[in-house]
This record gives C-alpha cells, sequence and structure tokens, in this order.
C-alpha cells in the first residue's frame, strides 16, 4: 500500500500505534498528537513553542487493505535550527509488520518528502533503548551518521544526520 498523509479516520489508530511503540515518551513527546491533530489550536502552538518547534512538515502512514495503521513517520523543523534541516519523527512500524521491509520503506519515504521541501539534511535522535536497537542498524546501513550523544537517567540520546541528495534528473 502506499505511504499517505495519516487520513484524519486513520489518526486515533496511527497514535495508539506510535504509544504502543514508544512506551517511554516524554511529556512533550506524549502530547505531541495535540500538535498533529490540530496544528492550529492554541493548545498545539503553545506546545510547540514550548518545544521550540517551528513547524509540522508531516504525519504519514501506511495503512493495510483494511485500513489499520501498520507503519508512521512524521518530519518537523525546530526553530533554532541555522540549516533547512527537517526532523524524523514518530517513526515505527506495527510489531506484527516488521522485517518486512516496510521501515525501509517509510525511511526512503520520509527522506523523499523532506528533499521534495527543498531540506538538504534529515536529523533525528533515537536512544539505546532495547527498544530502539533495530533502528540503529537501519539508521547506519542508510548513511545517518552519530553526531552526538546525551546521557539521560535510564537511557542515552543519540543524535544522528543524514545530507539529503536530489535525484540526479535522467535528461
Ligand atoms: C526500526 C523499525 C522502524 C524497522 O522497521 P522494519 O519494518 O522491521 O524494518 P525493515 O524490515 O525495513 O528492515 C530494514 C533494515 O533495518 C534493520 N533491522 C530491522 N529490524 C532489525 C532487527 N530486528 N535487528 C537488526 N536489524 C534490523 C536491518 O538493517 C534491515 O535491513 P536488512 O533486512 O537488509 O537486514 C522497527 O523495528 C521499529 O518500529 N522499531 C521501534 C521504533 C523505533 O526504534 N523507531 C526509530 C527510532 S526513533
Amino acid at each position: 500500500m502506499p505511504i499517505v498523509a495519516c487520513p484524519s479516520e486513520a489518526f486515533d489508530d496511527a497514535w495508539a500505534l506510535v504509544r504502543r511503540v514508544f512506551p517511554r515518551m516524554g511529556p512533550i513527546e506524549r502530547l505531541s498528537h495535540v500538535m498533529l491533530r490540530r496544528p492550529e489550536s492554541f493548545s498545539a502552538r503553545a506546545l510547540m513553542r514550548a518545544a521550540g518547534i517551528r513547524d509540522l512538515l508531516a504525519f504519514d502512514v501506511e495503512l493495510d487493505e483494511r485500513g489499520r495503521v501498520l507503519a508512521t513517520g512524521g518530519l518537523y523543523r525546530y526553530r533554532a535550527d541555522a540549516d533547512d534541516a527537517s526532523w524524523l519523527a514518530w517513526f515505527c512500524v506495527a510489531p506484527e509488520a516488521r522485517r518486512r521491509g516496510l521501515g525501509q520503506a517509510v525511511l526512503e519515504h520520509m527522506e523523499r518528502r523532506a528533499i521534495g521541501m527543498g531540506h538538504t539534511v534529515l536529523r533525528l535522535y533515537t536512544s539505546t533503548d532495547a527498544n530502539e536497537a533495530a533502528a540503529q542498524r537501519l539508521y547506519q546501513k542508510n548513511g545517518y551518521v552519530e553526531l552526538a550523544r546525551s546521557d539521560g537517567l535510564s537511557v542515552t540520546t543519540i543524535f544522528r544526520e543524514k545530507r539529503l541528495v536530489p535525484p540526479t534528473d535522467p535528461a
């Protein structure tokens, strides 16, 4: 199935998947569904301001033939970034749908989305949580270089980035 902008009727399902896959989200991350659902609302704008987020660029999903959400991925930008980087977020595949190439497909899709918006860098943060070990392999395989680490109470946050290369015109 194609990867599409999350339809409003699939939003609850998509968010339930994100919550299931990332049970230890921080407070802003947990509230980010408010920003995704109604980005123009007062609450969403207040949250974005508090989190230093400039704007939300995408929240996309892969659905199965019955309309259930199999995977999610999103993009946003930070106010503090001096360059045109977008950040990958809410990126996950339902546990029962893993190891079938969906994660790779969603990652490539989000890269194409960022390139289409004229961005030349894609950044993300992940962590040493065992739940995110597969993602480290995926990111390494796809050329995401480690920028920095930040130690937390239970896990270390890992920042990565990739320089995006627009496809060359075949003509
Ligand atoms: C990371 C994640 C998105 C991968 O999704 P997926 O659909 O299983 O991935 P794919 O089938 O497309 O696999 C692509 C590559 O990822 C790596 N990978 C995926 N699962 C892996 C695993 N269990 N162990 C080791 N490497 C793994 C491999 O390099 C794989 O390439 P290969 O098949 O050629 O070996 C999924 O495991 C997930 O949702 N994890 C929890 C959430 C998360 O960590 N999100 C990102 C961090 S913020």
